[in-house]
C-alpha cells in the first residue's frame, strides 16, 4: 500500500517535471518513455529501499509499534506486587486509547505514591509492550526532572524547549509515548506549557496530538495515601478492598495542594488527566516477593531460596510508621543491592 502510492507519487512527479522544463511538443514519445521507465524503477527502488529500512530500523508503522495488550496484563500481574489498583486502571485506560482509532484527547495517566512502589517498573512494561524497543524505541521519552529541568529559575526556556520537543517528536510519530519523572521536582508552572497538546484540540499548527500518551510520575500524595491505608488496615479490612475512587480523592487533593510540578496546575483545574493511578505502600511480604524475583533474576536455584534468605534481606529495610513498622519505606526500590550484599556474605562464609 504505502510502496504503491509512493511509486505513483514519484511517477506523477516526474512526469510533472519533465512537462514543465520542456515544451510538450519537443519531447520525443521515445524519451518520454524512456523517462517514464527510468522514473518507475527510481521510484520502485526507493519503495523498495524504504522497505528494507523499516525491516531493520525502527519506523513508526505497526511492525514496531506493537500492541500487546493481553501481555501487559499478564506482565502486570506477574511482575508488580501488592499494587491491585494499578493493573486495572492502566490495563483499561491504555486498551481503551489505542484500540480507539480517533481518540478524543491524549491519554494522560499520573502515578502518585511512595517510591520502590513501582510507579517507574510500570511504565518500563507499558513501554515494552506498546513499543518493540520498549524504553530504547525513539517514540518514547524520558524526562527526569532534576536531570532535564533542574534550574527554576529557567523555567521559561524549558517551557519553549518542551514544546517544540513534544512537537517535533509527534510529528514524527503520532503515537509517541512522553514520560515525566519526579514530576513533584518540576519547576512550578513548567507543566502547564504542554497543556494545549494533552487537551482536546482536533490538532494545532497542523499535529494532531490524539494519539499520544503521557504519563506523569510523582511522590505527592504518597503520604496521604500511606495514612488511608494504615487507617483501612486499622479497620482490620484487607488490602484488596481499597477502592480507586477513594484512593482518586485523596490523591487529587493532595497533588493539588502540595507544592511541586502539579501544584495548582491548571492540568488538574482543567480536567485534562484521563486517570489519577495510586500506587500503594508494600507490605513486607510484597517486598519478600520482590526479592525472590531479584534471585531468580540473578539465577538462584528456587531451592536455595528459603525463607530465611528472604528474611535477611527483608530485615536490611526500614519500616514504617515505627510502632507498626507495616510498610517498606523504600518500597521495592533498594531490593537488588541488599540481595547482592547478602549473596555476597553467603560465598564467603
Ligand atoms: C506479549 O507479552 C508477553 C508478556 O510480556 C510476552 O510473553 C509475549 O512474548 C509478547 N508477545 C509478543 C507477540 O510480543
Ligand atoms: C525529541 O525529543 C528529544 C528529547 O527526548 C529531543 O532531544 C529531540 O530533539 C526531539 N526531536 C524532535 C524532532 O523534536
Ligand atoms: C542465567 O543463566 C542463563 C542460562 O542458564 C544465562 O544465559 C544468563 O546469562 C544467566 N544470568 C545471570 C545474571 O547470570
Amino acid at each position: 500500500m504505502q510502496a504503491n502510492s509512493n511509486i505513483l507519487v514519484s511517477v506523477l512527479f516526474f512526469h510533472l517535471t519533465i512537462f514543465s522544463l520542456c515544451p510538450v511538443e519537443t519531447l520525443e514519445p521515445v524519451t518520454s518513455g524512456i523517462a517514464v521507465v527510468t522514473a518507475l524503477a527510481a521510484s520502485g527502488l526507493f519503495a523498495g529501499y524504504e522497505l528494507l529500512k523499516c525491516r531493520m530500523y525502527e519506523c513508526c508503522d505497526d511492525r514496531w509499534l506493537i500492541a500487546n495488550l493481553t501481555g501487559m496484563k499478564t506482565a502486570l500481574e506477574s511482575r508488580l506486587h501488592g499494587q491491585h489498583l494499578v493493573v486495572d486502571t492502566t490495563v483499561r485506560a491504555i486498551t481503551g486509547h489505542i484500540k480507539n482509532k480517533n481518540p478524543q484527547k491524549a491519554l494522560v495517566l499520573a502515578f502518585h505514591g511512595w517510591t520502590g512502589g513501582g510507579k517507574n517498573f510500570v511504565s518500563k512494561i507499558i513501554a515494552e509492550h506498546l513499543y518493540h524497543k520498549g524504553m530504547e524505541s525513539q517514540y518514547v521519552h524520558l524526562f527526569i526532572a532534576t536531570l532535564h529541568f533542574p534550574h527554576a529559575s529557567k523555567v521559561e526556556t524549558y517551557k519553549d524547549q518542551l514544546r517544540t520537543w513534544i512537537k517535533g517528536n509527534t510529528t514524527k510519530c503520532p503515537r509517541t509515548l512522553f514520560i515525566f519523572d519526579e514530576m513533584d521536582k518540576m519547576p512550578e508552572g513548567l507543566i502547564d506549557a504542554i497543556k494545549p497538546f494533552l487537551d482536546v484540540y482536533p490538532e494545532i499548527n497542523g499535529v494532531n496530538y490524539r494519539k499520544t500518551t503521557f504519563i506523569f510520575l510523582s511522590n505527592t500524595g504518597g503520604n496521604a495515601i500511606t495514612e488511608h491505608t494504615i487507617a483501612h488496615w486499622e479497620k482490620g479490612k484487607r488490602r484488596e478492598e481499597i477502592k480507586h475512587k477513594d484512593m482518586e480523592n485523596v490523591i487529587i487533593l493532595s497533588a493539588y495542594n502540595e507544592h511541586g510540578g502539579l501544584w495548582h496546575s491548571n492540568i488538574i483545574e482543567m480536567n485534562l488527566i484521563s486517570s489519577f493511578v495510586p500506587f500503594l505502600p508494600l507490605e513486607r511480604k510484597h517486598v519478600k516477593m520482590c526479592i525472590r524475583d531479584d534471585l531468580r533474576a540473578k539465577n538462584i536455584s528456587d531451592e536455595k531460596i528459603t525463607e530465611e534468605i528472604l528474611s535477611k534481606v527483608a530485615d536490611e529495610l526500614q519500616y514504617h510508621p515505627p510502632s507498626k513498622q507495616l510498610f517498606s519505606k523504600s518500597g521495592c526500590k533498594r531490593v537488588s543491592q541488599k540481595v547482592d550484599l547478602i549473596l555476597e556474605d553467603f560465598d564467603n562464609d
